[in-house]
């Protein structure tokens, strides 16, 4: 017979990358999950640039974000460019309240950056910005009523994205966090953020995991060929490169198990008694799209989950090369606006119950 600990051992990162399946599972699902009869009317995001709707320009121009501050008059929406908070609005008809800002990280403590540029503006924290930036919008009155006035905590999911600046370059791949700080540390400070949304009275929270960002153009391509300001120190050895992108892998994989691990019914009721909170494993959907990119790319040339659109005369003579909704990546480090939509599509299932990216 074998012994407890080899089954365990068997078990091992099965249960934890998937959480055990327990007997609920025998029961009817929807009895059993909360989200399926979630009637979401209000979606508070918090995390960095690829979920920024324009408020990081403002931050990064040097002035705090005054309360009461409206997403919609700034720069970027007024350009157009759509976030993926936006296709969420659109397919659900959600109200948005988006606090993340580019080049964040969970804690600016933590994980202190800099604008990439010379001189360049600190970088925001969701711990020491964003949700204050939100408590600041919750106490702020317009017209003696509240700005927020549609955050009912029965029908308003909040939702932290960060992790891409924490574990790439400028943070933990090139040993940039705060002295003796783990990748653990990170995590942590991402539930530390969750816990003063419960304390502001949010019940509903999704917890974003990282993408393969062993996968992206700036870890993967060589030197020269990637957004380089993002990775100043990008090796241009090749046994070097290798190093680091197995580096940043390899940190993804400690975050999102931990994620996975941390966010088990059991230990979700101890921390957030009357809450409910799922990891949105988009890790998986963006490996998905690597592995059969035909189904998830529009664009009207071969998919491409390697390289970035590129907007050059030459490209534009061959019409090859950029038709955007072909690429899974949109720059060196960021999602393109198809996948951004494929993103937002399944945000909307996970927060109504039915996505296969989530354990409920
Ligand atoms: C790809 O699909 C999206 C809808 O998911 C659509 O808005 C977009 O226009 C399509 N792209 C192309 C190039 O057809
Ligand atoms: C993907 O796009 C890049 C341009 O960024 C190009 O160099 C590469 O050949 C493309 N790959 C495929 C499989 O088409």
């Amino acid at each position: 017979m074998p012994s407890f600990t080899s089954v365990l051992a068997l078990l091992g990162s099965a249960s934890i990358a998937y959480g055990l399946p327990s007997a609920r599972n025998n029961a009817d699902p929807k009895a059993d999950n909360p989200w399926a009869s979630l009637k979401p009317k209000t979606v508070v995001y918090f995390g960095d640039s690829y979920t920024d709707g324009g408020r990081g320009v403002y931050f990064m121009s040097g002035s705090p974000v005054p309360p009461g501050w409206d997403e919609s008059t700034s720069p970027f929406a007024k350009l157009g460019k759509k976030s993926w908070p936006d296709y969420v609005k659109q397919y659900s008809g959600t109200n948005s309240h988006n606090y993340a800002m580019s080049g964040a990280s969970c804690s600016s403590v933590l994980v202190p950056r800099k604008a990439p540029i010379p001189n360049g503006p600190k970088m925001a924290g969701v711990q020491e910005d964003e949700i204050p930036g939100f408590m600041a919008d919750k106490a702020f009155k317009k017209d003696g009523k509240d700005f927020l006035n549609d955050i009912d905590p029965a029908s308003t999911v909040y939702t932290i994205w960060i992790g891409t600046n924490d574990l790439g370059a400028g943070g933990y791949l090139t040993d940039e966090q705060a002295p003796g700080k783990t990748v653990l540390d990170y995590v942590e400070c991402v539930y530390s953020a969750f816990d003063k949304l419960y304390a502001a009275g949010g019940r509903k929270f999704i917890l974003i995991n990282n993408v393969p960002l062993d996968k992206t153009p700036l870890y993967t391509l060589p030197k020269g060929q990637g957004a380089d300001q993002f990775y100043p120190t990008k090796p241009s050895d090749p046994t070097q490169l290798k190093a680091a992108n197995t580096k940043v892998g390899g940190e993804v994989k400690t975050a999102n198990d931990a994620f996975l691990a941390k966010t088990q019914k059991d230990v979700v009721t101890k921390r957030y008694p009357g809450a409910d909170m799922v990891v949105y494993n988009v890790h998986k959907l963006f490996e998905d799209i690597i592995s059969s990119p035909k189904d998830y790319l529009n664009g009207t040339e071969p998919p491409n989950v390697t390289g970035v659109p590129t907007f050059s005369l030459t490209n534009l003579l061959s019409g090859k090369g950029m038709s955007s909704d072909s690429y899974l990546w949109g720059d060196a480090l960021h999602p393109s606006e198809q996948t951004d939509r494929l993103v937002a599509k399944e945000f909307v299932n996970v927060m109504t119950g039915k996505s296969k990216y989530a354990v409920y």
